[in-house]
């Protein structure tokens, strides 16, 4: 495989939640590919499914589904998966086709998958919060997907690997301070083990869910970092997940912009900054003047618009094109029908109805 050949290809990927309101759409007939070598940063408000894609990615998403239904009260949701939901046609769980280095993931069994995970995609968890365990030392937590994919590693081994990985993210006294737990790491330290964790078996794709936002700002610049040199040193392909255009601005060769469980619009980063055609794009842009975004806007200073309205239930998703309601070009058709994804020139796809007219104005 070579740089620029698609590593991941989603083809009409729908992951649907069951809920007490009916399914929530969370990935809706999403088509993306990820290429060797690149940054796809995957931008979107909070609750758009960005989480959602990357757990189907992985192959976890039916799972955390099913245990949220399963722990729920209601014996509705418990059978949801297997008599689907009253009134729905579609089922809850996942449809459509992932397929990553040549291999259809959604196929798979979940032995199979879990030889993936950690070893050909590994994933940094969006939020500190659960994502390390507080009974367990980090080195013996950084180890962890080392030992699932070669249990007869030799110990001495194990913990060179260990010390290798803590300090390519920089983690202070790594040597000495592997022994503790992470209570014993301030925030930005338990991302860098979380990162050192997802590198450590050698993926070919890293997935990172919202790896700055718990963060303040001297954090996340040192997080971005860590990040910039993995892009420019490792042979990874690297899908980075943020609501922040500003995060996604430093790194991504490519964006994808997410709403309502679809990808409106994606293509090149410089294009994306510098001259977004769909709607929504163009309100988010405008809403995050970082520095980064200045930069690439090339000395032209972005208003501060941002996008009047909230995001949508995907509960209980508007007719036709989800962003009409919020959309100051919407007309009738935008009301009846989802518009197609189009590639409106190369490597550039885009959901609207009147792009073409919006994007002559
Ligand atoms: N386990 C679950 N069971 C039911 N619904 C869920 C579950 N997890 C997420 N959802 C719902 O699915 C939708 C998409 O959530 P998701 O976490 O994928 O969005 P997101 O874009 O990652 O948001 P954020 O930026 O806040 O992390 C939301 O409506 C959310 O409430
Ligand atoms: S399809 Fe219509 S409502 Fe949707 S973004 Fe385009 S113009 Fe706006
Ligand atoms: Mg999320």
């Amino acid at each position: 495989m070579t740089k620029g050949d698609p590593i991941l290809i989603i083809e009409n990927l729908k992951a649907y939640y069951p809920s007490n309101k009916g399914l929530i759409r969370a990935v809706d007939d999403v088509s993306l590919t990820v290429k060797e070598g690149e940054c796809l940063g995957l931008l979107g408000e909070s609750g758009s499914g960005k989480t959602s894609m990357a757990l189907s990615i992985i192959g976890l998403f039916e799972k955390v589904a099913r245990f949220a239904a399963g722990a729920s009260n209601d014996p509705n949701l418990r059978k949801a998966f297997d008599k689907g939901l009253d009134g729905e046609i579609d089922r809850p769980g996942i449809r459509g086709k992932i397929t990553f280095r040549g291999k259809e993931l959604t196929r798979l069994p979940q032995e199979e998958l879990v030889k993936i995970r950690g070893r050909e995609i590994s994933m940094i968890p969006q939020g500190l919060g659960h994502a390390l365990n507080p009974q367990h030392s980090i080195g013996h937590q950084t180890a962890e997907p080392i030992e699932v994919h070669e249990e007869d590693i030799r110990l001495i081994e194990l913990k060179k690997k260990v010390l290798e990985y803590l300090g390519i993210v920089q983690l202070a006294d790594a040597g000495i301070r592997f022994v503790l737990d992470p209570g014993c790491f301030s925030g930005g330290e338990s991302q860098r083990i979380l990162i050192a964790m997802a590198l450590i078996a050698g993926p070919y794709m890293v997935i990172a869910d919202e790896p700055t936002s718990a963060l303040d700002v001297t954090m996340q610049r040192q997080i971005l970092n860590v990040l910039r040199m993995i892009k420019e040193e490792f042979d990874v392909s690297l899908l980075l997940i943020s609501h922040d255009a500003g995060v996604i601005a430093e790194l991504a060769d490519r964006v994808a912009v997410m709403y309502g469980g679809k990808i409106l619009e994606s293509g090149p980063a410089v294009q994306m900054f510098h001259n977004p055609r769909h709607p929504y794009t163009m309100g988010l842009m405008s809403s995050f003047p970082t520095i980064a975004m200045m930069q690439m806007k090339a000395g032209k200073r972005p208003r501060l618009r941002g996008i009047p309205g909230d995001p949508p239930d995907l509960a209980c998703l508007p007719t036709g094109c989800p962003f009409h309601p919020r959309c100051q070009y919407a007309i009738d058709i935008c009301k009846e029908q989802v518009p197609e994804d189009r590639e409106v020139e190369p490597d550039h796809w885009i959901r609207c109805h009147r792009w073409s007219e919006i994007s002559e104005e």
